[in-house]
């Protein structure tokens, strides 16, 4: 019997990029039949958001390609940082906001363009300030991802 493996996606407000993180990554695991061996889970470094569903505009763009985003924001907790393998930045400022919510950690802490080519960009841009162009591009980046995130939960 495989272990089960698990993965979180971190952002800043869990409500744009980490829940579309979650949202493609579930996908890929139920196309695949994966779901005993897999758990995702989504957080944001801030408290902004707790208890929000994710962004309507997000949401909008991930439901045309087909993901539905379903995740309510909750905050990082220390806890996370033992009970998950694998926790996913979406930027270098979030992964240092997460080295600092624990500074022993027993997952693997990496930033999801750890997962791309170099010819894309280090950090996913936060694309709460800007417009549809910058949702687009979080999809773009996550959907390059996710794969690759995939087949290193299952080696
Ligand atoms: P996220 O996007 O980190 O991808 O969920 C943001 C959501 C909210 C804010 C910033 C980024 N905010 O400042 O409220």
């Amino acid at each position: 019997m495989p272990e089960t493996k698990s993965v979180l996606f971190v952002c800043l407000g869990n409500i744009c990029r980490s829940p579309t993180g979650e949202g493609v990554l579930l996908r890929l695991i139920e196309e695949q039949n994966l779901e005993s061996r897999l758990l995702v889970d989504s957080a944001g470094t801030s408290g902004y958001h707790v208890g929000q569903p994710a962004d309507g505009r997000m949401s909008e763009c991930a439901a045309r390609r087909g993901y539905p985003l379903l995740s309510r924001s909750r905050q990082l907790v220390h806890q996370d940082m033992h009970e998950f393998d694998l926790v996913i930045a979406m930027d270098r400022s979030n992964q240092r906001a997460i080295e600092a919510v624990n500074s022993q950690p027993t997952a693997t802490i990496c930033l999801l363009s750890d997962f791309l080519a170099d010819d894309w960009p280090v950090d996913v841009p936060d694309p709460y300030y800007g417009g549809e162009a910058g949702f687009e591009e979080v999809l773009d980046m996550i959907e390059a991802a996710c794969p690759q995130i995939l087949s290193t939960l299952l080696e």
